[in-house]
């Protein structure tokens, strides 16, 4: 059934310079200062440039679900100069190609291989802590962003492969953080340039693109299934074109997009959450009775994940006030209307969770941290799209299963054996709309073992 009230407002006007200039600069800023309009679809022009964003949940439905067909990926996400380090891949396809490379990796993310994945991100968490000191004070960004690339490491080359796993994590890091400094437009033209750093990023690419390509030789010479998420992508066959399976190219694209989207979302959302539990120590002492009584002192599994509740339900609080994917965007290919407002074609239109998971319409207090307000009446209640931090439709996050089992396992994992204490410096923390919600500082948190 339609949430939509009976008449929805709407919005049109034309922003200035100075507004584009601060929407570019400071994305969240802008989109906060558009939250206090009762508009639930919000028409800005910028010269021929033609922007909706979508507040109410049903519209954030219609334009990910209903128009898929009418729409394709936004261009600002195009314009990242990282996909174009991701190849062909599930991130970049369009249409029909879109839709067979979907048919042909949605098996390595079924239900039954992700138990597989469960110990793996254990014991990549247990390397972690291995690190942490009683006391000491650890920068939670840095070490998260390394447990991410190592869980997705390990969960695609599995671990007879530990040491190559390994080699393409540290390429991989080492090209992240050097395209990362490049987003802006026109940066794709530096990257050809003689540059060093240029000249760096491009042998990055080389390398990892070396080794992936020599392990997926080699893995097809063996012909087995090792358990991870490689075998799944050799092993794949389109079920519509019986015989069909990826090509080398291919597979090396998937296994990009696996690592870029796996590993950035993940780390951004435990950081908040590592956060959060440091800011509100009784939420946190909750968190570690549950984790008493389910888990007592082994270590969590698989089988654990349905009895954390409160874990979970911690989780998705953080991803409602802090999703690492803010903004999602379409390009219309022809016009539409959204609750009776033209949007002309081309158009960009625009969800975001960071303007609907805010909204006192669906969420009462909605900036304050309450974990307890997921109870399943509350689930059930609420409009389908009001909390969307994996998206939804033909395009939704094909890895929110393998996110919401690593989340719960890593947390649970982390807050048996250590608190999380503030810092001066944590109370400052602002989030920063990049690719992802991001930090705009290191989140400094005080580890006590427990
Ligand atoms: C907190 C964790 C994560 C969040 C919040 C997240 C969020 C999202 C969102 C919102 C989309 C859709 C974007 C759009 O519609 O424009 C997406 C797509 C995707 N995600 Fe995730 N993701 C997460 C983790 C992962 C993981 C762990 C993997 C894989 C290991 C993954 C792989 C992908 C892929 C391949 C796509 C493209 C799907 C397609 O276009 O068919 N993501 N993700």
């Amino acid at each position: 059934m339609s949430s939509l009230p009976p008449t929805i407002a709407t919005s049109s006007r034309r922003i200035s310079l100075l507004e584009m200039f601060r929407a570019q600069r400071d994305p969240l800023r802008f989109l906060d200062s558009l939250k206090s309009s009762s508009a639930d679809v919000v028409h800005l022009t910028f010269g021929r440039l033609s922007v909706a964003l979508l507040k109410h949940p049903d519209l954030v439905q219609q334009m990910l679900v209903a128009e898929n067909a009418t729409t394709e990926k936004g261009r600002a996400f195009e314009r990242a100069l990282f996909f174009q380090f991701l190849g062909g891949g599930l991130l970049n396809s369009k249409g029909e190609e879109h839709r067979r490379q979907r048919r042909l990796v949605l098996p390595a993310f079924h239900r039954s291989r992700l138990a597989g994945y469960g110990n793996a991100m254990v014991e990549a968490a247990d390397r972690v802590t291995a690190q942490w000191r009683d006391g000491e004070v650890r920068d939670l960004t840095a070490d998260m962003f390394t447990l991410t690339l190592d869980v997705v490491g390990h969960t695609l080359f599995s671990a007879d492969v530990k040491g190559t796993a390994q080699a393409i994590t540290d390429a991989f890091n080492q090209l992240s953080i050097g395209v990362n400094r490049l987003s802006f437009p026109g940066a794709k033209w530096l990257l050809r340039s003689p540059l060093s750093f240029a000249r760096k990023i491009r042998r990055g690419q080389a390398t990892l693109d070396a080794i992936v390509y020599a392990l997926i030789r080699e893995r097809r010479s063996r012909l087995e299934d090792t358990g991870d998420l490689l075998s799944m992508l050799l092993l794949a066959e389109d079920a519509e074109h019986p015989g069909q399976h990826l090509s080398d190219e291919e597979v090396r694209d998937q296994v990009m997009t696996l690592f870029f989207a796996g590993h950035e979302t993940t780390s951004n959302a435990l950081t908040w959450t590592c956060w959060l539990l440091a800011r509100h120590p009784a939420i946190e002492a909750a968190l570690h009775a549950e984790l008493a009584q389910v888990l007592g002192d082994r270590a969590p599994t698989f089988a654990d994940v349905p009895n954390l509740v409160l874990t979970e339900q911690v989780i998705r609080e953080s991803m409602r006030l802090y999703p690492p994917v803010w903004a999602m965007a379409r390009r219309t290919l022809v016009e539409l209307d959204f609750a009776g407002q033209k949007i002309p074609c081309p158009s960009l239109l625009v969800a975001c969770p960071w303007i609907t998971h805010r909204d006192a319409r669906w969420f009462p207090d909605p900036d304050q941290f309450q974990p307890t307000r997921w109870t399943r009446e509350f689930r059930t209640a609420l409009p389908r799209f009001a909390y969307f931090p994996f998206g939804g439709g033909a395009r939704s996050c094909i890895g929110e299963n393998f996110a919401w089992m690593e989340f719960i396992l890593i947390i649970a994992r982390f807050a048996q054996q250590w608190r999380f204490g503030t810092t001066a410096d944590s109370h400052l923390v602002k989030p920063q709309g990049r690719i992802t919600l991001h930090p705009d500082r290191p989140v400094q948190l005080r580890l006590q073992r427990r």
